[in-house]
């Protein structure tokens, strides 16, 4: 292709506190934690940062306070080349924040105290509408308010630019509002919180992607953790395996695959080759801690690539 990936992300920004603990604190109890690890965050803000460092020119459409937090945000997202024109600083509220907690297993818990994502309007979408005519894909997730992501769906569409859904935090919605996605991308818990549909092994999976389909959903991709990925097209199911690794964080690896996609895709590769990748590249983030810090280079990945592929 003759000039970089566009992708173009609406979504969240946090601060990531996080702290590795083997056991959990009962109310009223006070335990050690083992560590503690301070990084940038934000489902949305993470999947910019990995379509960046895949090769992507990046704008990221976000709001952050007015605090110490929100111009560390800025001046990360500065340093890693992301365009931040429509990033907007607001006053009165503060940024979002993730206590994280994870366990021996690698495995995490995460609450978000949404801050200013949740002051992301439909009208800071259409602001942006110049920088999104020009994009290969527009990500959003639900980190931001709702009639923001379903705006910025349609916008996406309405200017023939291909619309990522990534339904995280798990949330039951409209289906008719996510016709406008060319791509639904769940987890299993969230595919089974948008569904009501048990996920307990790959027929149930199978059964859930498809539910999605007759809703209307044109793509569905559901991230299966150490059991790869799975990509449901009206015309077929495909799996595609993963690549094992010894996870020590898996922190941010859904949105190491989604920002990965998004540029594997607009390189113009097949979905099942981009998801291969995907997996790859995502399962590279949980061989350190932290989110976005763990997020290879496209040099290290394509190391990888050529030992695993
Ligand atoms: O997906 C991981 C992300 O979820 C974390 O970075 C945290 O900020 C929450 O948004």
């Amino acid at each position: 292709m003759s000039r970089s990936p566009r992708v173009v992300v609406v979504g969240s920004a946090n601060v990531d506190l996080t702290t590795f603990t083997d056991q959990f604190p009962r109310p009223g109890e006070t335990i050690f934690g083992k560590d503690f690890h301070l990084g940038f965050g934000g489902k949305g803000a993470n999947q910019a940062f990995a379509a960046r460092r895949c090769g992507a020119e990046v704008t990221m459409i976000a709001r952050i306070g007015d605090d110490l937090f929100g111009q560390a945000t800025l001046d990360n997202f500065v340093s890693a080349g992301i365009e931040t024109r429509h990033v907007l600083i607001t006053p009165g509220v503060s940024s979002g924040v993730a206590p994280i907690f994870v366990d021996s297993a690698g495995q995490n818990r995460i609450l978000v105290v949404k801050g200013a994502n949740d002051r992301l309007s439909p009208s800071d979408v259409d602001a942006a509408a110049d920088v999104i005519r020009e994009a290969d894909f527009v990500i959003a997730q639900l980190e931001i308010p709702l009639a923001t992501v379903f705006h910025t769906l349609e916008l996406a569409r309405s200017l023939g630019v291909r619309p990522m859904l990534n339904p995280a935090p798990g949330h039951v919605l409209d289906f008719d509002r996510l016709k406008a996605a060319d791509f639904v991308i769940p987890n299993e818990t969230e595919a089974e919180t948008m569904t009501g549909l048990p996920m307990s092994d790959s027929a149930e999976v199978d059964a859930c992607a498809r539910f999605l389909l007759d809703k209307g959903l044109r793509q569905v991709i559901i991230t299966l953790g150490a059991n790869g990925s799975l990509h449901a097209a009206p015309q077929k199911i495909t799996q595609v395996p993963a690549f094992e690794v010894t996870a020590v964080d898996s922190t941010g690896a859904g949105d190491a695959f989604i920002g990965s996609l998004a540029c594997f895709l607009a390189e113009g590769r097949s979905e099942s080759d981009a998801m291969s990748r995907a997996n790859l590249y995502a399962a590279l983030s949980t061989l350190t801690i932290g989110t976005q810090k763990s997020f290879v280079t496209r040099d290290r990945f394509e190391a990888e690539w050529a030992k695993r592929s």
